[in-house]
This record gives C-alpha cells, sequence and structure tokens, in this order.
C-alpha cells in the first residue's frame, strides 16, 4: 500500500476516533476542517500528569537533569511508552528509546525531545515534544498505521544542563561529541555523574556506546514549544525552524583577596566581586557591539565567602554566548575573554575560564522544512519561518541524520519560567504536523 493512500485511510479512521471520544456521529455535527489524528484531551492530561513531578509552588517544574525529580518524571515517560505498544530501553548515557516496529527493513525516524527543566521552569520545554510523540504513536495505532521505516520516540538526558553538564547532554553522547572527562565529573557536593547515570539504567564507562552511526537513522523530527513571542504575536499556529543557534559555554572564576571590609583601604583591595560585576557588563558590551542576533549572558553567581563584612576572595560564574553563525560565536567570545583580561589587570583580581563546551550552530534539512510547511497546510495550519535562539538536542540530532523541528507558539515569548504556556489546542496543532510530517517522510526517504 502506497504512503499517500495509507494517509487517507489514517484521516478517516482518527476522524472517528475523534468523534468517538466527544460523542457519537448522531448527536454532534461533524467538525469543520481537516480531519485530526491526536486525540488533544489524552495528550493534554498527560502533559498535566508530567507536570507533577518536581512540581514547585510557582505552578511550574524544577525537574531539572540527575535528581530525584528527573527520575520520577522519566520512569512515567517510561510507563507511557510501554503503554502505547512501545519496546522500551534506556542507552549508557541514560536517553530512552521507545521502538515500534516498520514494515521494512530501513533505519529508524527518530522524534522526540526531553522531559527535564531548569531550575524553577514550565510545564511545556520539552515535554511537549516528548509525550507530542508518543501521543502521535497512539495515533498511528488507533487508525493502524503502519510505517516502512521502524519509529523510535527518544526523551534525551539532561537536555538544560542542570548538573555535570553544560545541555544536551544526551543528544552529545548520541552524537559522540562529549567531552573525554565527562564520565569522571562530580559536583560540588561530591556527587558522581556515573552515579546517577547508574541510576537512570545508564553505564558512565559505555558512554562511547551510546553514539548513534549516522546510517542507522533516517531522519529526526523534534516538537518544540517556541520559548519565544514571534509566533504568538503573529498569531501563527506552526514554526518552521530554519536552524538552531550554537554555544560558547564557560564557567569563569575570579579569584582575589578575601580580607576585613572595615580595615582594607579601598586602594588596596582585590574584590573578585568587583571584578566580576566588571566582567558581566563587558560580556553585554562585547555583544552589543557589533549588529546581528548574537545574545551573551551571565546566568548567576557564586560569591564567596559571602559575608557582609567581608571582600569577597572568589567569585564563580558562568559566560554563554549565541547565534547562528558559529565564526560570530567564536570572535565575540574570543573579545570578551580579552576584555576580562583587562578587567583582572586593572582590579588586581585573577580571571580564568575553563576550555568552552562547545555547542555549534545546525541548520533544519530543507526537504523537512518543505515536508512540515506541506503538513501543516494540509492540516489547516498556517505557518512561519523562524531561528531557535534556544538550543535544542535536534542540533545533535542533526550530526547523524536529517533533523527538522516544528514550533508552536509560547503565551508572551515566556519560557524557563513557571509561567511558560501553551493551550491544549496550539500544542495538539503542533502534535497533529509532527503525525503529518512523520508519514510524509517514511513515504518519501
Ligand atoms: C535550553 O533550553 C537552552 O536553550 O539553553
Ligand atoms: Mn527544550
Ligand atoms: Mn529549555
Amino acid at each position: 500500500m502506497r504512503a499517500r493512500e495509507r494517509h487517507g485511510t489514517v484521516m478517516a479512521a482518527g476522524c472517528l476516533v475523534l468523534l468517538g471520544a466527544m460523542g457519537s456521529a448522531q448527536d454532534k455535527p461533524e467538525a469543520k476542517g481537516p480531519a485530526r489524528h491526536i486525540q488533544q484531551e489524552r495528550f493534554w492530561a498527560n502533559l498535566q500528569k508530567l507536570s507533577e513531578f518536581g512540581k514547585n509552588p510557582e505552578g511550574g517544574v524544577s525537574r531539572v537533569g540527575f535528581t530525584e525529580a528527573d527520575l520520577a518524571g522519566r520512569m512515567y515517560v517510561m510507563g507511557l511508552m510501554r503503554e502505547a505498544g512501545l519496546t522500551v530501553r534506556v542507552d549508557p548515557a541514560g536517553n530512552i528509546f521507545g521502538r515500534r516496529a516498520g514494515m521494512e527493513n530501513l533505519p529508524v525516524l527518530l522524534f522526540g525531545s526531553h522531559t527535564d527543566s531548569v531550575p524553577h521552569g514550565g510545564n511545556f520545554d520539552g515535554d511537549v515534544g516528548t509525550l507530542g510523540a508518543i501521543e502521535v504513536i497512539h495515533a498511528l495505532n488507533e487508525a493502524k498505521v503502519k510505517t516502512r521505516h521502524p519509529l523510535e520516540v527518544v526523551s534525551w538526558t539532561n537536555e538544560e544542563g542542570g548538573r555535570f553538564y553544560s545541555g544536551l547532554f544526551g543528544s552529545s553522547a548520541a552524537a559522540g561529541i562529549l567531552p573525554a572527562d565527562v564520565a569522571e565529573r562530580k559536583d560540588d557536593a561530591g556527587q558522581k555523574l556515573s552515579d546517577w547515570l547508574m541510576r537512570m539504567g545508564g553505564d558512565a564507562s559505555r558512554i562511547a556506546a551510546a553514539r548513534i552511526a549516522p546510517a542507522s537513522v533516517a531522519g529526526y523530527l523534534e516538537l518544540h514549544i517556541e520559548q519565544g513571542g514571534r509566533l504568538d504575536e503573529a498569531n501563527v499556529p506552526i514554526g518552521v525552524v530554519q536552524g538552531i543557534v550554537g554555544i560558547n559555554f564557560r564557567t569563569c572564576t575570579a579569584t582575589g583577596f578575601a580580607n576585613h571590609a572595615g580595615t582594607t583601604p579601598m586602594d588596596r583591595r582585590q574584590d573578585a566581586l568587583a571584578a566580576a560585576s566588571r566582567a558581566v557588563l563587558a560580556v553585554r558590551e562585547e555583544v552589543r557591539g557589533e549588529p546581528g542576533r548574537q545574545v551573551g549572558t551571565v546566568g548567576w553567581m557564586r560569591i564567596e565567602p559571602g559575608a557582609s563584612n567581608v571582600i569577597p576572595g572568589r567569585v564563580v560564574f558562568p559566560v554563554e554566548v549565541r547565534d547562528l553563525d558559529a565564526g560570530k560565536i567564536e570572535h565575540v567570545a574570543a573579545r570578551i575573554l580579552q576584555r576580562f583580561e583587562v578587567i583582572g589587570r586593572e582590579e588586581n583580581v585573577q580571571i580564568d575560564c575553563t576550555q568552552p563546551d562547545l555547542h555549534p550552530p545546525a541548520l533544519t534539512t530543507p526537504a523537512f522544512q518543505d515536508a512540515i510547511r506541506a503538513s501543516a497546510r494540509e492540516a489547516g495550519l498556517t505557518t512561519m519561518d523562524l531561528p531557535s535562539g534556544a538550543l535544542h538536542d535536534a542540533q545533535n540530532a542533526a550530526r547523524f541524520a536529517p533533523m527538522g523541528m516544528i514550533f508552536v507558539p509560547s503565551r508572551g515569548g515566556i519560557s524557563h519560567a513557571p509561567m511558560e504556556y501553551s493551550s491544549p489546542e496550539q500544542v495538539a496543532n503542533g502534535a497533529e504536523v509532527l503525525y503529518r510530517t512523520l508519514l510524509r517522510v517514511d513515504e518519501t526517504k
């Protein structure tokens, strides 16, 4: 059976499922517009259940990677995968895969996202793509659609980089780009990455085996919230991602001399916080120093010893620079380091930064962009092309497979915050486009 015919069958079956969920065909008028395969209510209910794991008082979640809340969320996701009939496995990097067999002996079509969050994060970043992928599997099962390719839903480990690594941990392992020392990393409390990986069903000593061979994946798709305000402002339901920014991330330490705040004259101080504060402003100045969409951020500071009557002797802070152009990231980051040297000399404070964790930018595959646009059109949804300023595991997947990303609107452009929100209809629109795009790619690859 040709996939396009399968598509027609699916639409009819999906329509019946939708009517079944809402009442009988006799007592309800037929829904307007193209048929839907996704069950919006089920998808939304699962998202709400996931938001119980690591729930925070502000209404979002703190489900930071490699924490108890993360482990609990992962268990919930594995249960959902099994309920959808997927065969579940966990690779040495803790990535969770749920497989559905295909009709032909072909490489897999991989799709999914992550379920870890930033501290005090929201309920949609990553969750929509992971649970949206599982919803697509339910819809395929209900419509009795068989695909040519095997399908794998993936939930990547520690996308946000809360602990031990800067971000995109699991997909970096899959792309074979984790730094050599990563398996030995410990946090400030002495907890080991390797112990957490073991609790997740992974194995730090075998992390190299998490690498995915290019020939084994026919394509990667990720559904995600936009996390910016462009779709919301333009009232467009579907974003077609053109590319994902790269990042240069370092941890820097300003080392001065901790001394008495009352007795040390102002011209004899080696104030690490004064130097670090100037460094934060220098990051902003250097990033703004040329035209373009590049951004740079210092997201936190640890001040030691941290007493009001002691001059700070040591300050630790991260510096990240992002852009779609790898060359621009490199030269802006280099200029920032030069500024730190000057500030260090002027303040009599040593500022040292680690070697960078680098995630290169990635462009999405044009054929996948076309498939997303055509699928949205078929579902009666308008689209906008846009870049992603947030990182995504998709940029690592682009190293081993053609890659595409679908965005849905984020209310007010708010993300990485408890008020992050996309409506039930908006996330279901995204999953519907994912469903249709997957079948298109299955047909043509
Ligand atoms: C992750 O969401 C990031 O953009 O850092
Ligand atoms: Mn995300
Ligand atoms: Mn995020």
